[in-house]
Parts: C-alpha cells; structure tokens; sequence
C-alpha cells in the first residue's frame, strides 16, 4: 500500500466544533488513516470558539469582485500520548467576518462563507508544503471544492494529479441558496443554472457540485449508498445519483475505539468489561443517583441524539404513555428543535420518578448513560450511519432500532438470529412495530438473564474500530487515483 497524501476538509472536527457526527468521523479517521502510514492532514474553518492555534499565513481570496484576507492558522490534532508519534497537522481558515461569530452554520450568508473557506483552500495548498493525492471533502460545505478544481483549476499543474473523494453524511442537508450566489461564486449562470448543473427547483444547490464532479463519491454505509438511489430517500437527487451508481460507494463508519472503551473510559463511574461486566450496574446506580431516579434494578432505557424528526422521535414520544406504565427508567439527553424539547420535558413532569429529561449537549454525561443503561433507543426514519448505536454496542447497551441505512447494516436483531443478534430492530417505521420489538427486548431483560448476556456479549465483541473502514478508505482513495490518471490519459489522448 502506498504513502498516500490526504486532505480531509470537513466543515466540523471533533474536539475542535462539533454539531454532529460528522465531527467525529473527521476526528477520528484520520488517526486510523495515519496509523496505516498515510500523510493525512486536515482542514477546517476557524470558528470563534477555537483557540491556541498557530499563524502559517495570509492571502488574498476574490470574493465578489473584491479581494478578502484568508489568515492560515494551524494545530495538530490532539491523540493519546502513546499515539503522538501520528502527529497530524490541522489547518484552519480564519476570516473575522465570515467565521468570527457564535454557532457553525445557520447562519443567512452560509453560502458566501462556505464559498470562501472552498476558495482560501484550493488558493492556499499550492504555497504550502503539502502536495495532496486525494482531497476528502465532507457534506455540502466543502462540496463545491470537487466542481471548483475541475472548472477553475483545470490547467493547474499543482492540481493536476489530484483526485476528490466526497462523503455524504447526511443527503437531508444540501446547501440551498438563491440564485444570486452564483455571482459570488463567480460561477456563469448560462453554463452552471440548469438542471445538469447546480440548479435545483430554482435555487443554487452546493451538494449537487460534490455529487457531479468529485472523482468518487461514498456515503457512511453501504445501505445509506443504497436507499438514496431511490426517491423516498434520495432527498430529490436520486437521479442524479442513480446516474453515478458506478462511483457511488458505501463505507461504514467506526468509532474511536480508545476514546469509547468501558474498561478505561475516565468519564464513567466504575470501569467495566465483558469479563467484568457485573461492575456495569454500578454504573446504573450512580446514574440513577446522579439524575435523581430511585436507585434500583430495573431495565433503563436511554436515549442520546439530536431532537430532530430524523431521529425517529415522534414514535418514541407515542409509546411513551405505555412505555412508563412498567416498571423502567427512561433517560434522554439531547437539545434541537422546540416541540421536541417541549415534548420530552412534559413527560419529565408527568413521570417525574421514572423519567429523567435532560436538555443540552453533555458528552461527558452521554458516556455515564451509555455506560449506565440497559437498552438504547434509535428509531431513526433514516440514518444514513449513526455512531451512538456503535458507542452501545461498546459499553454493552442494547440498541432497539428501525432497519434503515447504517443501523441495519450494523444492528443484527437478536429474536431472527440469536447466534449472531446484537440488538433489536424493526422493518416497518410504524409505532406498533417499534413498541413491540421494545416489549421483546424488556421481556428478554426481565425473564431471560441468559440470553441478555448472550446480546451483551454479541455487542461488546463485535468490531466497530476504524481499522476496517480505514482500509477501505485506502482502496477508495486508490481507486479515485486510477480514475483520475485515466480521465486525464482520456482527456489528453
Ligand atoms: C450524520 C448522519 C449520521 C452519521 C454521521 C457521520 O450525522 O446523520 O448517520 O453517522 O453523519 O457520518
């Protein structure tokens, strides 16, 4: 396997910003990547909460008909003292108006900022030491950089030899803007506002620049690359990615597996693994203190995630009346949209002894209540891979899921096969089938210790680590490299 150069571009990397996670793919990948001998490097934009980085260097990026200051700012990304030999170089782009200001994205001039940032990357690389093979753009704010090099760079030497891959975490959110970007991305509207191009029911739509003109492009799993060729899931872009099939992939994601780990994860109360696996309900107990619950065995059932109609709330918030009629706990955390925060706290107030709501974003608690419950639930409509049933797994807490995306390919459900089941999951997105396949997980819990060790088992031993997926990043990248040398032979002749 060669040495290959990469460049990730990812609009979030945890521990730096997060809302998502995007954010963890973007901070953990790479460590997996460089631990295979990849020079791999990534860059971001500087929000205002980023602090202590290092100045590179200033240059100028037409914006508009005028000229803006990209100041490049630099850090390493933080890894575990045994692992600090990976030693890889984050770059972020600072411009006070664009990125000087609270929150990542939502805000009314995301088109211009993420156009800019696209811009002040594919400007500054040719003066920086680092000559990329392959540049790994993440969603849409970094999808335009694919449609840029092949449009404005195309008699760059610098670019010549490099390939684009673009990873779609989520095909829901696709940076849609009015037609008037088109100016500030200095794109011509005669060549680049119809339906072949960037133009989508009238606007200017940045995910379709990734989709059409990267090299490769993948999704987080292999079902998600699957479900959005058709259009209850394609987000009204299935065509146009059913005409990509040939170079639509599917990788599924890993999680960090040193970071989320219950034998040595400092943020949990009492360590644990499958050998130690009677310390978990210690875990259960301080939680249940911790959160003001009556401290006892009874099956907890947890729920992490953002409060958006994605994530399948609606059906929990329908089972909820019949769910804390037995004898459980229910924990969520979570912030996001008003009626769902509204809906949630409400049922904190009607089963103020059975349910604990906490609003708000809290990772060090989300790792006690992945530690700390039984059961976890995620009955996402789509999920194009979702970690949080991954972290499950991990610390031994059984995910209850609808079959869609990522969940069915990493969820196996334990009542269809009890050798290999993993977890519970359900096919049809309806209330009844979600409570149902609850019930079997609770009566499994209540009446059958046995088989409950067989699924906690099954969960802690199966292998969600990078290193898989990492490897198939690897053959992708290559794959994208062979593609790239063969358009140019094609185009040159
Ligand atoms: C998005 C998706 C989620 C995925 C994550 C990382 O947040 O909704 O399913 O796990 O990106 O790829």
């Amino acid at each position: 396997m060669s040495n290959l150069k990469i460049l990730i571009v990812s609009p979030e990397v945890d521990p730096f910003a997060k809302t998502g996670g995007l954010a963890d793919v973007a901070g953990s990948l790479p460590k997996a990547l460089a631990r295979h001998g990849m020079d791999v490097r990534i860059i971001m934009p500087k929000y205002k909460n980023i602090q202590n980085v290092d100045y590179l260097m200033d240059l100028p990026v037409e914006m508009d008909g005028h000229l803006e200051t990209a100041i490049i700012k630099y850090s390493t990304l933080p890894v575990k003292e045994e692992e600090a030999h990976l030693n890889i170089p984050v770059y972020f782009i600072d411009n006070y108006k664009y990125f000087y200001r609270g929150g990542l994205y939502g805000h009314p001039d995301d088109g211009a900022r993420f156009n800019f940032f696209v811009k002040a990357i594919l400007s500054a690389l040719p003066r920086m030491d680092f000559k990329p093979d392959i540049i790994h753009c993440n969603d849409w704010q970094s999808s335009l950089l694919p449609l840029f090099l092949k449009v404005k760079y195309e008699d760059e030497p610098f670019y010549r030899d490099t390939a684009t891959i673009f990873t779609i975490h989520n095909l829901h959110y696709q940076g849609r803007f009015p037609k008037d970007i088109l100016t500030t991305l200095n794109l011509n509207e005669k060549r680049f506002f119809n339906p072949e191009e960037l133009e989508f029911w009238g606007q200017v739509n940045f995910m379709k620049g990734g989709i059409i003109y990267a090299d490769l492009i993948n999704t987080v799993s292999n079902k998600y690359s699957l479900e959005i060729q058709t259009p209850e899931f394609g987000e009204g872009l299935d065509g146009l990615l059913r005409k990509r099939s040939q170079d639509l992939y599917g990788i599924v994601n890993g999680i960090d597996y040193h970071k989320f780990n219950p034998e040595t994860d400092e943020n949990i109360y009492k360590n644990y693994s499958l050998d130690t696996i009677e310390n978990k309900i210690e875990n259960k107990y301080r939680l249940q203190e911790e959160l003001g619950l009556p401290r006892k065995d009874v099956p907890v059932i947890s729920l992490i995630s953002r409060l958006v109609a994605q994530k399948g709330l609606d059906l929990v918030g329908q089972i909820m009346n019949d769910l804390l009629k037995e004898d459980v706990q229910f924990i969520l955390l979570g912030t996001g949209e008003d009626y769902y925060q509204q809906m949630f706290s409400q049922i904190k107030v009607r089963y103020k002894d059975k349910a604990a709501i906490i609003i708000g974003f809290d990772p060090v608690l989300a790792q006690k209540i992945y530690a700390g419950s039984d059961i976890f639930l995620m009955p996402s409509k789509f999920e194009p891979c979702g970690l949080s049933q991954l972290i499950s797994l991990r610390y031994g807490t059984i995910p209850v899921v609808h079959a869609t995306g990522g969940l069915e390919d990493t969820i196996i459900d334990f009542p269809t096969d009890p050798e290999k089941g993993n977890g519970f999951s359900f096919k049809n997105f309806s209330v009844s089938d979600f409570w149902i396949t609850l019930q079997r997980a609770l009566d499994l819990f209540n009446n059958h210790p046995d088989q409950w060790r067989k699924i906690i088992s099954n969960a802690m031993t199966a292998d969600f680590s990078w290193d898989k997926s990492a490897k198939k990043y690897i053959s992708l990248y290559e794959k994208a490299l062979e593609k790239r040398k063969k358009d140019l032979l094609a185009k040159t002749g």
